[in-house]
């Protein structure tokens, strides 16, 4: 499997297809406009030359990287793929749109993988017509960094596929794990739980900075959640959570909180503004 086709350059299509080129794929990055593709591949560039920096990756192995990656607007591109990941907007009619157009024009031996952090594999699967080829193929962010993949299996994912997959994330240094397909798999069904609990708390008068300093002083975690869903987004992570009390109920309910901030713009890193302030670039 030598050509990739990733499909969205936001903060994870691009990360995905940094990743997938440092390990001398040839990869199509996909979007819908100019300005969204060069803004990947500003990204793209500033995480490498950070490497650089750090000794992780010679200049000449940066510039090959960025030599493997094409920008693209021609869905076309699609029908060279031999695997392509989809890393849209959480939209599900989006995603189940893309994926009718993607079995049309791929390779029948393409197969067909999607990001999404918690909309069901297996409906996606259904607007194509080889189910057993999709699947889930969700990375982490940032994703340079983040070596875990959650790899999910929809109900009529082949073993064939999941392991095609897995030996594609091997092979760029990520640590597959498989996830059954029911609503936030494993990492948003855990994850998203913490970080509402944090957000309750700072509601009940902790300060940010405390449930932060105490989940990573004693608890050993690598940052604190509010930093952390600040990472992530606050807009995602609430509409993660009404999927999820749609989905399994109350246990999930966003605190109102989250909600107000969003109302607000206090969206985190993206917006400058979260439960901490950011330098907005
Ligand atoms: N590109 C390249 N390198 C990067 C980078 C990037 N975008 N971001 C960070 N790094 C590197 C840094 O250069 C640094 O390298 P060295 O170890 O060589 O010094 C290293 O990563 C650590 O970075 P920092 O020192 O700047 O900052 P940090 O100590 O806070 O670590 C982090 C950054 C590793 C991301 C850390 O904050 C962390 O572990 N965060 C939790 C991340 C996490 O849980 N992600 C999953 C979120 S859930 C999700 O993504 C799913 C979803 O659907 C929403």
């Amino acid at each position: 499997m030598k050509r990739v086709v990733v499909l969205g350059a936001g903060t994870m299509g691009n990360g995905i297809a940094q990743v997938t080129a440092m390990f001398k794929y040839q990869v199509s990055m996909l979007d819908i406009s100019d300005d969204l593709l060069k803004k990947g591949m500003n990204s793209i560039q500033s995480s490498l030359s950070r490497m650089e920096k750090k000794g992780k990756l010679s200049a000449e192995e940066v510039k090959e990287t960025i030599r493997r990656i094409t920008p693209t607007l021609d869905f076309n591109v699609v029908k060279e793929s031999e695997i392509v990941i989809e890393a849209v907007p959480e939209q599900f009619d989006l995603k189940k749109k893309i994926f009718k157009r993607l079995d049309e024009l791929c390779p029948k031996e393409t197969i067909l993988g999607t990001n999404t952090s918690s909309l069901p594999i297996t409906e996606i699967a259904m607007a194509t017509k080889r189910p057993e080829m999709v699947l889930g193929i969700h990375f982490m962010n940032p994703v340079p960094v983040m070596r875990g993949v959650e790899v999910i299996k929809g109900y009529h994912t082949s073993e064939e596929t999941l392991n095609r997959a897995v030996d594609f994330l091997k092979s760029i240094d990520k640590v597959p794990g498989i996830a059954p397909d029911y609503p936030g798999f494993v990492n948003s069904r855990i994850l998203n739980v913490y970080l509402n609990e944090a957000v309750n708390c700072v509601l009940m008068g902790a300060t940010p900075e405390d449930v932060d300093n105490i989940m990573v002083h004693c608890c050993n975690m690598p940052i604190g959640p509010l930093r952390l869903l600040d990472m992530v987004g606050l807009d995602v992570h609430l509409s993660i959570l009404n999927f999820l009390t749609n989905e399994l109920g109350d246990k999930y309910k966003p605190s109102p909180l989250t909600q107000q901030m969003v109302r607000a713009g206090r969206l985190g890193m993206k917006s400058g503004k979260g439960f901490y302030d950011y330098q907005k670039s």
